[in-house]
């Protein structure tokens, strides 16, 4: 999970990594509030997961509270690469004598982490790796032994931080250390780290990525989640506990286990070919259990997505046998009465598929059709979305 710069420089807070919070709001009045709190000049920041906000206009100085509310109102509801900006930070004003550029990250090609430091910061590093690449320096850091201090004090030497900064350099980058390794991050970026006024190093702005395999770890890392910026029905399956992934089409699929349901989404792409170019709405795997609540939730996820235009349960009966998942998709269609309107094909196979056919023959609901074959389902669900 990506965060924005405010939460990352929460996690800076905690870690002592020297930062400002500043204020985040979603209204230029609230914004205007804020600069006059805050006093003198401050900036106006986007809080969006993208970067290059400041060369898109998302990054103002902001002289006077008014002068806050005005750029808070042009940046609010701005775009930034394809984002929307919901929430800026309103900081104070801390000019930078001098931009550094400061990373972690998991270096996977090389199996180890990296750190890249530069005392050319503040600008686009991919620009200053291509222009002046002997500036930018590449330190791998070894999994085991970490960033000790002495480590810390290779780094700083490395990069040539100035000597006048160094103590103060060593403190910080074994704190971002800290913020990468107890936080269980693959990314902690600060660009820049700045050297304001008074040789005080500070982080002025911040990038972390968490690892979701560690989620476990950190409940407390559910508050930076951004339900806004996810997609309403995504939020919906995780509530259920659905593993559930919205893709750009008509075809909405069910199945059980992650293997069938990636085959299902090539075998629908390859069928919707023929009809119209249709292709599958999303991913959604209901696991081992096809009870007929875990059905109707998935039903009713797939149902609410609008692009849907027909539905393909396709269900490969092991430990959950085949009676079970129809007397699922059974139960999943009461639950769901008139809030079920589309076609559903369904193709049932393994344990015990002639019961699971019997139910669902038996039941003869208007919008159930059974097909044997995977390629015949995925064809006549293609053939349903296209009608
Ligand atoms: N609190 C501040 N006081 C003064 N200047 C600031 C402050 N925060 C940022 N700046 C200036 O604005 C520039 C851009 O800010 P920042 O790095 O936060 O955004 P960005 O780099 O454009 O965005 P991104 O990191 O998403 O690419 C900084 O390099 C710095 O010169
Ligand atoms: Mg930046």
């Amino acid at each position: 999970m990506d965060l924005m710069e405010y939460q990352a420089k929460e996690l800076f807070a905690k870690h002592n990594v020297a930062t400002t919070l500043g204020t985040v709001v979603t209204t230029a009045e609230e914004a205007k509030a804020a600069a006059e709190q805050i006093g003198g000049v401050t900036v106006i920041k986007a809080q969006v997961k993208a970067g290059g906000r400041g060369k898109a206009g998302g990054v103002k100085i902001a002289k006077t509270a008014d002068e806050a509310f005005e750029h808070a109102s042009n940046i609010l509801g701005m775009e930034i690469k394809g984002l929307t900006v919901n929430r800026v930070l309103v900081t104070p004003a801390t000019p930078p004598v001098e931009e550094y550029y400061f990373s972690f990250l998991l270096d996977r090609a090389n199996r180890s982490y990296l750190c890249i430091a530069s005392v050319e910061g503040g600008v686009e590093i991919e620009e200053v790796a291509k222009t002046n690449p002997e500036a930018v320096r590449q330190i791998p850091v070894d999994a085991g032994t970490g960033v000790d201090e002495a480590k810390a004090r290779e780094i700083v030497a490395d990069a040539k931080f100035p000597a006048e900064l160094a103590e103060q350099a060593v403190e910080m980058i074994q704190s971002l250390w800290k913020v990468f390794v107890e936080e269980d991050a693959t990314l902690v970026e600060v660009n820049p780290l700045a050297r304001l006024e008074g040789d005080k190093l500070e982080a002025l702005d911040g990038k972390v990525s968490l690892d979701e395999n560690a989620d476990f770890r950190h409940p407390e890392h559910e508050a930076f989640v951004d339900n806004d910026a996810t997609d309403a029905l995504e939020v919906k399956a995780k509530s259920k506990g659905l593993n559930y992934v919205k893709l750009d089409g008509q075809v909405g699929i069910i199945g059980n286990g992650a293997g069938l349901v990636m085959s299902t989404l090539d075998v629908v792409a390859y069928a919707g070919e023929a009809h119209g170019g249709v292709k599958p709405a999303n991913f959604l795997d209901i696991g081992g259990g096809a009870s007929a609540q875990v059905m109707a939730d998935g039903l009713d996820v797939i149902l609410h997505d609008e692009q849907v235009k027909s539905v393909f349960v396709n269900v490969f009966g092991g430990i959950t046998s085949c009676d079970a998942v129809a007397n699922g998709i059974k139960g999943a269609l009461e639950i769901l009465g008139d809030e079920a309107k589309k076609p559903l094909v369904v193709r049932l196979d393994g344990n015990k598929v002639e019961e699971g056919r019997a139910i669902l023959n038996e039941l003869n609901h208007p919008l159930v059709t059974l097909v044997d074959t995977m390629d015949g389902a995925a064809d006549k669900a293609a053939e349903l979305a296209n009608a």
